[in-house]
């Protein structure tokens, strides 16, 4: 798999946090969707979440149990030394998406700017397996991805673009019939240097039991 753990451990340790081209000192959009989802008390996580400040506003606002999952141990370093004691109130796991078991279900999945990453089928597949054992009947998935008239290219990295609609599709080709779209949103990121992004964020229920 391109961009593995070394790669990102390496991105996370040559700039702080701020500098970053993902970087969003308010995750304004996730925040919106994952509130208008997340019940109290119904277990949330963020998949790829580098250093986001979503798990701090989440935290802020009472809801729990968070989990946070990130192949970058540094990545993971940065955010639980940011929320100081309260780290303790999350659940960090360092994890390839692609391959990971997870030990509980969750209610709702995010995940913004991580799926793109994955541009060959074994990886998407196992992404996948991984949702499709994570998040319980009826949980939701937000997944964000570079949209179709976005950037080629992150961290060095290329991506594969999804229209909301590609996004479906793929998502149904990989797990049939088992989710439907609820939302669809675009977003314009602009990054530290002010350069846009365009960004995809859609919101799919599992339908199965
Ligand atoms: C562009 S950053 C986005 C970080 C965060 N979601 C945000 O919005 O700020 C992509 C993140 O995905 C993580 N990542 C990349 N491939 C991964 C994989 N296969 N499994 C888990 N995390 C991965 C990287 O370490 C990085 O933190």
């Amino acid at each position: 798999m391109a961009g593995g753990q070394e790669h990102w451990d390496d991105v996370y340790g040559a700039r702080s946090e701020g500098a970053l081209t993902w970087f969003e000192a308010t995750p304004a959009v996730s925040l919106d969707l994952v509130r208008g989802h997340l019940q109290p008390g119904a277990p949330f996580i963020d998949i790829g979440a580098g250093a986001s400040r979503l798990v701090d506003a989440l935290l802020d606002e009472g809801f729990g149990p968070l989990a946070v999952l990130d192949l970058s141990a540094a990545a993971l370093t940065l955010s639980r030394q940011r929320l100081g004691p309260k780290a303790d109130d999350v659940a960090w796991i360092e994890a390839d998406i692609t391959t990971w078991q997870p030990d509980r279900e969750y209610a709702v999945w995010h995940d913004r700017a991580v799926f793109h990453f994955l541009t060959g089928a074994e990886d998407r597949a196992g992404y996948a397996r991984a949702l499709s054992d994570a998040l319980c009947p009826g949980g939701i998935a937000i997944i964000a991805t570079f949209a179709d008239d976005g950037p080629e290219m992150c961290s060095g990295l290329p991506v594969v673009r999804y229209a909301p609609e590609a996004l479906a599709q793929e998502l149904d080709r990989l797990l049939p019939g088992r989710f439907e779209m609820l939302d669809a949103r675009r977003h314009m990121h602009v990054t530290p240097k002010g350069n846009r992004q365009s960004f995809q964020y859609s919101v799919f229920r599992r339908t199965d039991r």
